[in-house]
């Protein structure tokens, strides 16, 4: 893909542990853009790990945060890539903001996939609990519709380079208008 066509920051939505930090990151290097990840950017800012914020603060005062840093980052209108955490689109200015000033990708990955890659994992809070898979299943069935609205959907259920293909592809096809 020729990246002059790209006129707008490329976001990825989508559940955690779908892989928008993994699958972000090589697409940007395959683009020679800058990559964000707004949870690492949350950390850095408020010098704690997420945990923390939702331990210390709670779940309301980590949206505030996130909605500012996406806002902000979506503000300057840099050519990028920027993984967003699983629930920022549940914020309405932060889905609009995604939806008006960028393209979006929902990076989809099934239920059982996200279990098996964040089995034992202790950074996420909304999974420590006793029914950590029903869970994921609740909060995919609330986000779905809102998921739903970015501009390209993309499976990550094969190798890394095959999905930034599949995505360079579809963000080709998106951008000549021919989606
Ligand atoms: C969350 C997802 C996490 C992080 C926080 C809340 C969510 O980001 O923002 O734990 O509500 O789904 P990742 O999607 O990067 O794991």
């Amino acid at each position: 893909m020729n990246i002059d066509i790209l006129n707008k920051p490329i976001v990825f939505v989508g559940m955690m542990g779908c892989g928008k930090s993994y699958i972000g990151q090589a697409l940007a290097k395959d683009l020679g853009i800058n990559f964000y990840d707004s949870d690492k950017l949350i950390e850095e800012q408020e010098g704690k790990s997420i945990s923390r914020i939702f331990a210390e603060s709670g779940e309301k005062k980590f949206r505030n945060i996130e909605k500012d840093v996406i806002l902000d980052l979506l503000d300057k209108s840099m050519l990028c890539v920027i993984s967003t955490g699983g629930g920022a689109v549940t914020s309405f200015e932060v889905l609009d903001s995604i939806k008006n000033k960028s393209i979006s990708i929902w990076l989809q990955s099934d239920v059982n996939s996200i279990y098996s890659r964040l089995i034992g994992d202790k950074t996420r809070p909304l999974l420590q609990c006793d029914d950590p898979i029903s869970q994921l299943k609740k909060l995919l069935d609330k986000r779905y519709d809102l998921y739903s609205k970015a501009d390209l959907i993309v499976k990550n259920d094969s190798s890394f380079e095959n999905v930034v293909s599949d995505i360079k592809l579809k963000l080709y096809k998106f951008l000549e208008g021919d989606f």
